[in-house]
């Protein structure tokens, strides 16, 4: 899979594609991400890349004239199947829409910034609008970084049997169970018999009582099959 990542701040995006999973999926050559600097299509002298707001008010709004040379400069290069803007009101991210984009082979991200890009760009490019959460964020980098980490590690191959994203929370709309590790005694603390009973039939079902009952208690809604 390749994703192309357009933003103003390419830098802000390095260190989270470097390391750890998202390192391993592009070193066997699972997943290309390629970074964008948009400032490399800015206007004029000043490599210009945002300006006022018509009408009036505070912020500045990214322009469109450099971010569709970006884009259509990609696009003339390969057929993308998705181009993704991350902003705050955009649909929520959720399990079902990383499984979704794990399948595609090319998606383009649009990180924005200042105000919010001019909106001609939403209305004739974009393809699906994204937000991590309602709060926020000074710009799409971080938000692109979660987008691409939690698409990544999905991807057939990148994730071994023992970290096998089929077993994470939400996969099954069900957060996961508490996990323990060694000394199996601490301060008195003990890990709950059941796991080192060697009963793999009564550990798998205690599993997915508690799996249960963490959701009952910290999100019922998943339960409901309510998206909100
Ligand atoms: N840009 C700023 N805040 C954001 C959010 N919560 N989700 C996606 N993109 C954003």
């Amino acid at each position: 899979m390749r994703i192309d990542i357009l933003s103003v701040l390419p830098d802000l995006l390095r260190s989270p594609l470097e390391h750890s999973i998202m390192k391993r999926a592009q070193q066997k050559g699972l997943l290309e991400v390629h970074l964008q600097d948009l400032r490399a299509y800015g206007l004029g002298k000043h490599k210009q890349l945002d300006d006022y707001q018509f009408g009036g008010g505070a912020g500045m709004v990214m322009r469109l004239e450099p971010v569709v040379n970006c884009i259509e400069q990609l696009q003339a290069e390969r057929t993308y199947d998705e181009i993704i803007y991350m902003t705050p009101d955009g649909v929520r991210l959720d399990q079902g829409i990383c499984n979704q984009l794990s399948m595609q082979q090319n998606i383009m991200i649009l990180c924005g910034h200042y105000k919010g890009i001019d909106e001609r760009i939403r209305t004739h490019f974009i393809t699906r609008e994204i937000s991590i959460g309602d709060y926020v964020l000074s710009g799409g980098e971080l938000p692109a970084a979660v987008l691409v980490d939690s698409i990544g590690r999905l991807l057939p191959g990148v994730l071994n049997d023992e970290t096998s994203a089929l077993f994470d929370s939400f996969q099954d709309d069900l957060l996961a169970p508490p996990v323990y590790t060694r000394p199996a005694e601490f301060r008195g603390w003990k890990v709950p018999d059941v796991l080192l009973s060697g009963n793999f039939k009564e550990i798998e079902k205690w599993r997915y009582e508690k799996s249960l009952q963490r959701t009952q208690e910290r999100r019922p809604d998943l339960l409901d099959g309510d998206e909100d």
